[in-house]
């Protein structure tokens, strides 16, 4: 079997630097690396993962490698991999099948990964997961455990654990509280404003409609609340559409949010959230992004059945024009857009995601033969740690209590 299967070797040096600047903002994963190069928990591990192929995401191969485990990567999006740090892992010795616009071999890529016989699996997405249950199932005793990175994939695992399907300890890495409150929350926030913004869009006085207000879409519409948009959020939850409500938003049903957007961005995990009848109401010059995980929220094939003409105006940005005459513009082809476009989220937030993937790793390991085939939650500890290591890294001091505080807060006799 080929060793690795990447766009351009000769792209390694510019890989190269490109992780070396997220090194220098990733001091927690990288606090981890040393101390896995000295201890080596991961020694004589094989790890299959299946990420979005970014120099954050080099920076956490180089700690798991540092533990002494050897890493086989493929890219978890067709459009997310940096084929530059693709080609710069490739020459560091990493199993890496990678490469942007890899939409026809993107199970090819995957299937390769599970070649080298994981004994864990690191997922964004759970299309590892899935593949090892459904074609590689011989795999699967050998498996000590694995770790899925984000919402929709811990959605799905969740979905085979109830139907009985799931083979496999998952440890659901999104729900650590220093993954989902900070990656979710800032990192896709952040990931609206960069990725729109380098349109050069102006937000201020714009109507930006928000589907969902969970921890991604909540990011977004704080950040484009501030860079002065009106925000409209769309929810079929009650409880977080009343949260929406409570903190100062419009809320409407999608069918009569896109009357008044300019600019509509999803992240609900969900299919068909912006479609034909959507499209059909639209002003001329809406922009559409989508910041969840699979490219199915907004319906790309109604958009390609309904308009006219499309051309690509600039770097993943299609103009549609549709019968009306209006032109709407669809971001990264309705994938993760701020993966597309940015590359992904910043290497500060990273550092939390990843800090919790290299822990995870080393806990499946001490608790081998332990886990049941279910869905756990990360480990409490692993929490505390990471948000404590970060603080610490960016010399951030906190109180800690004292031995009669203590008391006084596990005691229950004590009142009024
Ligand atoms: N772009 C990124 O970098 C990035 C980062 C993290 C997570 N994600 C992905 O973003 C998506 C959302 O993740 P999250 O952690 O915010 O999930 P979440 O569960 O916290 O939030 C999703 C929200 O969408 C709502 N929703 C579902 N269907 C809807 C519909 N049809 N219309 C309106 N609202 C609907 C839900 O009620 C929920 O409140 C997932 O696909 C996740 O994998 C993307």
């Amino acid at each position: 079997m080929t060793k690795f299967k990447v766009k351009d070797t000769r792209l390694a040096s510019q890989g190269e630097d490109s992780i070396y600047l997220a090194e220098t903002r990733m001091p927690t994963l990288v606090r981890i690396r040393n101390r896995f190069e000295d201890e080596k928990p991961l020694k004589g591990i094989t790890i299959g993962a299946c990420l979005h192929v970014t120099r954050e995401t080099a920076v956490l191969v180089r700690t798991l490698r540092a533990g002494g485990a050897s890493v086989a990567l493929s890219g978890s999006n067709p459009l997310s991999t940096q084929d530059d740090v693709a080609a710069a892992l490739a020459k560091e010795g990493v199993n890496v099948y990678a490469w942007r616009e890899n939409d026809k071999e993107y199970y090819e890529c995957i299937r390769s990964v599970l070649d080298y016989r994981p004994d864990i699996l690191i997922d964004d997405g759970a299309d590892l997961i899935v593949t090892t249950h459904s074609e590689k199932i011989d795999l699967l005793p050998k498996v000590l455990g694995a770790q899925e990175e984000t919402t929709t994939g811990v959605n799905r695992l969740k979905a085979m654990q109830e139907k009985g399907a799931l083979k496999i300890p998952v440890v659901a890495v999104n729900n650590a509280k220093v993954k989902t409150m900070f990656d979710n929350v800032y990192g896709t926030g952040q990931g609206v404003v960069a990725a729109i913004g380098a349109l050069n869009v102006l937000f201020a006085g714009k109507t930006v409609v928000v589907a969902g207000y969970g921890y991604c879409s909540r990011g977004m519409a704080t950040r484009s609340r501030g860079l002065g948009a009106n925000v409209i959020v769309t929810e079929v939850n009650p409880v977080r559409a009343l949260e929406a409500v409570m903190d100062g938003y419009r809320v409407l049903p999608m069918d009569e949010a896109v009357n008044e957007a300019d600019m509509i961005f999803t992240s609900t995990g969900c299919k068909d959230v912006v479609t034909k009848s959507h499209f059909k109401k639209m002003k001329d010059g809406v922009i559409l992004a989508n910041f969840g995980h699979f490219n199915v929220e907004v319906s790309v094939k109604d958009l390609e059945e309904l308009a006219t003409e499309k051309r690509r105006v600039r770097g993943y940005v299609d103009e549609y024009k549709l019968p009306n005459g209006n032109r709407l513009y669809l971001i990264g082809e309705g994938r993760l857009a701020n993966l597309v476009v940015l590359g992904g989220h910043p290497s500060e937030i990273m550092d939390l995601s990843f800090s919790v993937q290299a822990l995870t790793s080393e806990y499946i390991i001490k608790n081998r033969g332990k886990l049941k085939n279910r869905v756990y939650e990360v480990f409490e500890q692993i929490d505390e740690d990471v948000a404590r290591a970060k603080l610490e890294t960016m010399g951030i001091k906190i109180d800690s209590l004292s031995d009669e505080q203590l008391s006084y807060v596990r005691d229950f006799k004590l009142g009024t």
